[in-house]
């Protein structure tokens, strides 16, 4: 079976790539060819820390380094989450 993909649309830019579900965001960026900052990839730096503007995601750790006030305003790190959906984000660095 086909791995599901999902449109990642960031902004402002308006650039667009394919994201696998079972691949976090920062890996199908860089397999587009776009490198967002990163530095540690399991969730810990910060480093990667961006805005998620619309859609669904999941984490594939249990600890990504955001409180819960900082997710509730909609930032995550695409270092460890993964699409369950469309989405639109914010690179902030
Ligand atoms: S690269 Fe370190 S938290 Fe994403």
């Amino acid at each position: 079976m086909p791995a599901a993909l999902f449109t990642v649309t960031l902004m402002p830019e308006n650039l667009q790539f394919q994201a696998d579900r079972d691949k976090t965001i920062l890996q199908s960026a860089e397999r587009a060819q776009i490198y967002p900052l990163s530095s540690c990839r399991n969730g810990t730096c910060r480093t990667c820390i961006s805005t998620l503007i619309s859609g669904d995601i999941r984490y594939n750790t249990d600890w990504p380094g955001l409180s819960a006030e900082e997710k509730q305003a909609g930032l995550m790190l695409p270092c460890c989450a993964q699409p369950l959906s469309d989405l639109v984000m914010k690179l902030e660095a």
